[in-house]
């Protein structure tokens, strides 16, 4: 039996889908449908094989928008830029292990930073990377495929990872979000939900849609 989901998911539209050409007015169509953080995807051809963009953009996009902004770093060396995308206004700064030596001292960094760490899990890494962090961040972000590209398709076994997650979050007795990035839409967002995400991550099902809004309470409503 399906665990029920007791509140409505927060809604992270991801960039990564809209169009690069109109960015500031697809960010205020997305605030506008609904969307309740903004996703910004991060990449720099070396730690992922596609690059997109850097703090400048951000802070041209943070002049644009309320929307919490929710930034997974894809890069490596991660550290030497904490500071950077902090300053061009991320709200959450979320790292992947694997993107510096030293997980602990980055998620400090981005505290020092006074800016909200998160831990982002490739297919791969295993949820014990969580146990020695786990004080130190907000928000926990499973990945539904492998970090690159959207359009991709979600890898179910990861559910049994969110499951996963979401017990240690509740054996932790902290307040921290999990999330779940890449693969999100239609298809398995209900599955996603009922495995103990809380944030669900989207790119093309909310910018490859025709109507942002109906997308978003699509999603929102997709726990039941
Ligand atoms: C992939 C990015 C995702 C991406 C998801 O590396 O982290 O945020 O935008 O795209 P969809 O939702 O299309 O799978
Ligand atoms: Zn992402």
């Amino acid at each position: 039996m399906a665990a029920s989901v007791p509140r409505p998911p927060v809604i992270a539209p991801s960039l990564l889908a809209a169009d690069f050409a109109r960015l500031g007015e697809e960010v205020a169509a997305v605030e506008a449908a609904g969307a309740d953080w903004l996703h910004l995807d991060v990449m720099d051809g070396h730690f992922v094989p596609n690059i997109t963009f850097g703090p400048s953009l951000i802070a041209g996009l943070r002049r644009r928008t309320r929307l919490p902004f929710d930034v997974h770093l894809m890069i490596a060396p991660v550290d030497p830029f904490l500071r950077d995308f902090a300053e061009a206004g991320a709200d959450h700064i979320l790292i992947h292990p694997e993107s510096g030596p030293h997980l602990h001292r980055s998620l400090q960094a981005i505290r020092a930073l006074d800016r909200i760490p998160g831990v982002v899990l490739d297919p791969a890494t295993p949820v014990a990377v969580l146990d020695w962090v786990i004080d130190l961040i907000g928000s926990v972000l499973v990945m539904g495929v492998n970090p690159g590209f959207g359009g991709q398709t979600f890898i179910a076994g990861q559910l049994g990872k969110i499951a996963e997650v979401r017990a240690r979050i509740a054996a932790s007795g902290r307040t921290i979000r999990l999330g779940v990035d890449g693969g999100v839409g239609p298809a398995t967002a209900r599955a996603i939900l009922e495995a103990g995400a809380d944030v669900l991550v989207a790119g093309s099902a909310v910018f490859g849609a025709p109507d942002y809004a109906a997308a978003i309470a699509a999603l929102r409503g997709a726990g039941g």
